[in-house]
């Protein structure tokens, strides 16, 4: 997508073909710094620390700390290490094992000299296949945007969206905001509700800014307006992200989407999910009970993070010296809250049946 009209992806390899190269998105959307990754440890760094964020950015930027890793020593001692390093960073976002389990796979099949090149290859390749399934997502779901718009006699959509499944969080187009690009490139009249999620305000930071990147009209609120606005008729469709959804339909997403999916239930909005394939856990069948949330440093609920008027960023404290905080940052929504499920495939019910239809090749 466009960064003041120059066209970007999230992750990309340097003129050396070795070098991952990323967007820091901890220092949006106040600076666009781009950083260079040149190992495996720096690429576990910056998935912990979040410089890359968002389950399918996550799994492409493991596919590539895997290639950093291994380039100098493709033994498999080395490539157990690399494995192991990289999936500890982060629990939650399934995307991570998912793509780490691809390389190791391949990696493991293929003669130690060629691993090297192999594992680029697998890795831009995955890249490039997140970008083909966030576009089909976007053709699928703006389909959805498109009828409501028709049935509303061309009255402008209002679309209400939590934490950040744009094209910052994928390689290319998003998740839950590709549909919300395709339809607006298509000409229909919408507007975007962003939630700003705290603790790390990834809706007020970054979807906000993507979104004005591109032109689309939205406003950021803070986190507890989404149910006043939908009992009042301003809200036509809730569109999220995931970071790991059972094979059944559960949705574990950042944390406050269980809470804007029941506020939806509560007032018949429809409800529906940007789910690439790589982001279903076929072996989870209660997301509540089995998904891991991730808990992160009490630091983040405890301080906020903004520009000085004089350009410097800082983090404030917002709370008691002696409180302590609890950062869940997901939560697991219940399928029976959901409306769909938009896959790269097409529109799937929140259930097994409807998961399974369209992936027969998991049966
Ligand atoms: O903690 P984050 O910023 O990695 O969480 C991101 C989300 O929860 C997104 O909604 C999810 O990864 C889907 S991204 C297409």
């Amino acid at each position: 997508m466009l960064v003041n009209g120059v066209p970007y992806r999230t992750i990309w390899l340097a003129d050396d073909r070795v070098t991952v190269e990323i967007i820091d998105q901890t220092k949006l959307p106040h600076e666009f710094k781009i950083e260079k990754l040149e190992s495996v440890f720096a690429v576990a760094n910056a998935i912990k620390n979040m410089l890359v964020r968002g389950a399918p950015l996550i799994g492409a930027t493991a596919a590539y700390g895997m290639a950093l890793g291994i380039k100098d020593d493709p033994s498999n001692d080395n490539l157990k290490k690399c494995y192991d390093l990289l999936l500890a960073t982060r629990p939650t976002a399934v995307n991570l094992r998912w793509a780490l389990d691809d390389l190791r796979t391949i990696l493991t099949e293929t003669p130690v000299g060629d691993r090297k090149n192999v594992a680029y290859k697998r890795a831009t390749d995955i890249c490039n296949e997140d970008i083909d399934i966030c576009s089909n997502i976007g053709e699928h779901g703006s389909l959805l945007i498109k009828d409501i718009y028709d049935k509303n006699n061309n009255k402008t959509v209002n679309i209400l969206t939590h934490c950040n499944a744009g094209w910052l969080a994928t390689v290319d187009w998003g998740t839950a905001l590709a549909p919300i690009y395709k339809a607006f490139d298509a000409g229909v009249d919408l507007h975007v509700w962003v939630d700003e999620t705290r603790p790390r305000n990834q809706g007020a930071s970054l979807t906000a800014w993507e979104l004005g990147q591109h032109g689309v009209p939205h406003t950021i609120i803070v986190d507890n307006v989404g149910g006043h606005l939908m009992q009042h008729g301003h809200v036509d469709i809730v569109i999220t992200g995931t970071d790991r959804t059972t094979y059944t339909g559960d949705v574990c997403n950042k944390i406050g989407t269980y809470l804007k999916a029941l506020a939806a239930k509560a007032n018949n909005v429809p409800f529906y999910v940007g789910l690439p394939s790589p982001t279903i856990d076929w072996t989870v069948e209660d997301g509540v009970k089995d998904i891991p949330i991730e808990e992160r440093d009490q630091h983040e609920v405890a301080t906020m993070r903004g520009k000085l008027a004089n350009g410097q960023m800082v983090d404030v404290q917002i709370t008691p010296d002696a409180s302590f905080s609890k950062n869940f940052a997901f939560d697991v929504t219940p399928r029976h809250l959901i409306t769909g499920l938009i896959t790269e495939r097409g529109i799937s019910k929140a259930n097994a049946q409807g998961l399974r239809a369209l992936f027969p090749e998991y049966l």
